[in-house]
C-alpha cells in the first residue's frame, strides 16, 4: 500500500484537484484508492457530492473507528471527509500525546487499498505533521508561477527536519506542473526552474484548463464532466506515471 501525501504550503496550486483526480484516475486504473482530507475547507467531499456522517474529525479526536468515517465515493474510490469542524481539531490534538502520530495511528491497520492520498491544507500545520509522518511519499503539485518555487523549498526543508527527527524516509515521487500553459513564457520558465532543481521527478504537466475548473460545479470529476477534455488526458497521464513509479 502506498501512502501519499499531496502537499504545498501554498495555496491555489492544484492540490485538491490533484487529489481527487489522481485518485479517480487511479481507481479507473482498477486501484482501489483511499482518500483522506486533511483540510477544513472540506473540499474533496464537496467536489465528489459526498454528504457523511463521520469525518476525520470523529477519527481523530472522537477515536471513532476508521470503518465507520469512510464513505463510498466511485467505484473503487472511497473518502474520509472533513469539514471546518477540524479547524478546532488542530488545538484538541495539541494536548495529545505524539500528537505528530494521531493519523498514523488511527490509520494504521487499515488494509485493503492500494494508495492511501491525502489532501493537504496550504500551510505547516500539525494535520500537516500528521500527514507527513503517516506518508511515505510526497506529490507536490507546483502552479506555474515564479513565487511557487519559493515555497517548494521551504517544503523541502521541512521534509528533511521531519525526517531526521523522526527517523523517517518521506520521499517526494513526483512534482505535478500545474495551471501550464504553454503560450506563456512564465509556465516554461518555472518548468525549466522544476526540472533543474528536481531532475526525473517532474511529471507531465496538467494544463490550465477550464473544464478542470468547472467539474467541481457539478460534484463531478473531469472525466465524467468532461472525458474528452485536455484535463482529463493529463490526470489519467499523471495516474499512470505515479502507478509506474519506480518504488525500488
Ligand atoms: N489545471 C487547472 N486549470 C484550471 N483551473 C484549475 C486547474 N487546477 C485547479 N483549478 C481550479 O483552481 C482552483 C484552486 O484549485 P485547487 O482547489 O485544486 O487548489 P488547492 O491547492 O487545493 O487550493 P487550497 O490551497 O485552497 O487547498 C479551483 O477552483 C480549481 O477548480
Ligand atoms: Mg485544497
Amino acid at each position: 500500500m502506498r501512502i501519499i501525501s499531496v502537499i504545498n504550503y501554498k495555496g491555489g496550486t492544484g492540490k485538491t484537484s490533484t487529489v481527487v483526480h489522481l485518485a479517480h484516475g487511479l481507481a479507473l486504473l482498477g486501484q482501489k484508492v483511499l482518500v483522506v482530507d486533511l483540510d477544513p475547507q472540506g473540499s474533496v467531499g464537496y467536489y465528489l457530492g459526498l454528504s457523511p456522517q463521520n469525518t476525520v474529525y470523529n477519527l481523530l479526536i472522537d477515536n471513532t473507528p476508521y470503518t465507520q468515517c469512510i464513505v463510498h465515493a466511485r467505484p473503487n474510490l472511497d473518502v474520509i471527509c472533513a469539514n471546518e469542524r477540524l479547524y478546532p481539531a488542530e488545538l484538541a490534538m495539541g494536548q495529545f500525546r505524539q500528537k505528530e502520530k494521531v493519523l498514523a495511528e488511527r490509520l494504521g491497520t487499515v488494509s485493503g487499498y492500494d494508495f492511501i492520498i491525502l489532501d493537504c491544507a496550504p500551510s505547516m500545520n500539525l494535520l500537516n505533521q500528521n500527514a507527513l509522518f503517516f506518508a511515505r511519499e510526497v506529490i507536490l503539485p507546483v502552479s506555474m508561477e515564479y513565487l511557487s518555487l519559493v515555497g517548494v523549498k521551504q517544503l523541502l526543508n521541512n521534509i528533511k527536519i521531519m525526517n531526521r527527527i523522526f527517523r523517517r524516509d518521506v520521499v517526494v515521487t513526483k512534482v505535478v506542473p500545474t495551471f501550464f500553459d504553454k503560450r506563456q513564457a512564465k509556465s516554461k520558465h518555472v518548468l525549466e526552474s522544476l526540472t533543474r532543481v528536481f531532475p526525473g521527478l517532474v511529471s507531465s504537466p496538467i494544463h490550465a484548463n477550464v473544464a478542470l475548473s468547472e467539474a467541481p460545479g457539478q460534484r463531478q470529476t473531469v472525466f465524467e464532466y468532461k472525458p474528452n477534455a485536455k484535463s482529463a488526458e493529463d490526470y489519467i497521464k499523471l495516474s499512470r506515471e505515479v502507478l509506474d513509479h519506480d518504488q525500488a
